[in-house]
This record gives structure tokens, C-alpha cells and sequence, in this order.
């Protein structure tokens, strides 16, 4: 479903806290990150060498890359730490009576890849 350029995901109900979880929005992948109560949208690719962050581990209000352990803040997709040097795109999340959306065509940022990354 797609209304005003949001798409639904997922009732908030089946997203853990601190598990992250892939989808797909408009053939964007997009990882959901439930925190502290409250839902984020990355892109799910690693900005070092575009790895699935979806498979990182949360800690606050960051996901960590698990190839080579690059943060980011899921609030603002910049890297917390190296190797990493460009951020990640962040997508607006909205929760209406439970049903989680996200409008990828709203980021900031255009997915980058740090030049010369290597896995
Ligand atoms: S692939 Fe993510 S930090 Fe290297």
C-alpha cells in the first residue's frame, strides 16, 4: 500500500526492540529499527561496502555494522565511527494505529559508497 508517498511495512507489534528488520519500500531496502519506543528507517545498505545493516546490532539509538563495526545514528544516518565516512540515508517513519510507514522517496541523502571500499 502506498498513500502520499508512505508505504506500509508492518504492524509495530511484530518488530522487536533492538532487532533490526529488512524491507523493502519502492524497491528501496530499508531496515526498521524499533529503540527506546520508537521506530527508524535506514537504508540497509552500509555506506563502507553496502552490507545489509539489517543484520547489525542496536545499541542506543545506533545500528552497527557488522563487517567491519561501523556505527550509525539512526537519527541522522552519520557515522558514529570509522571506517566508515558517509552517512546513510534515513527515511520519515509514521505509526497509525499500529501500521508502520515509510516514505523512501524523502531522504536527505542519496545512498553513497565511500570510494575504494573494500570487503
Ligand atoms: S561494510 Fe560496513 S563498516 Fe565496512
Amino acid at each position: 500500500m502506498s498513500t502520499s508517498g508512505y508505504t506500509y511495512l508492518c504492524r509495530i507489534e511484530t518488530l522487536q526492540e533492538g532487532v533490526p528488520r529488512r524491507f523493502e519500500a519502492q524497491g528501496v531496502p530499508v531496515s526498521l529499527v524499533l529503540t527506546g519506543g520508537e521506530v527508524f528507517a535506514i537504508h540497509d545498505l552500509c555506506s563502507h561496502a553496502a552490507v545489509s545493516l539489517s543484520e547489525g546490532e542496536v545499541e542506543d539509538c545506533a545500528v552497527e555494522c557488522w563487517l567491519h563495526g561501523s556505527r550509525f545514528d539512526l537519527r541522522s544516518g552519520e557515522p558514529l565511527d570509522p571506517p566508515a565516512t558517509r552517512p546513510v540515508p534515513v527515511y520519515p517513519v509514521t505509526v497509525e494505529d499500529g501500521s508502520v510507514h515509510v516514505d523512501v522517496r524523502d531522504s536527505v541523502l542519496s545512498p553513497q559508497l565511500d570510494g575504494g571500499a573494500q570487503q
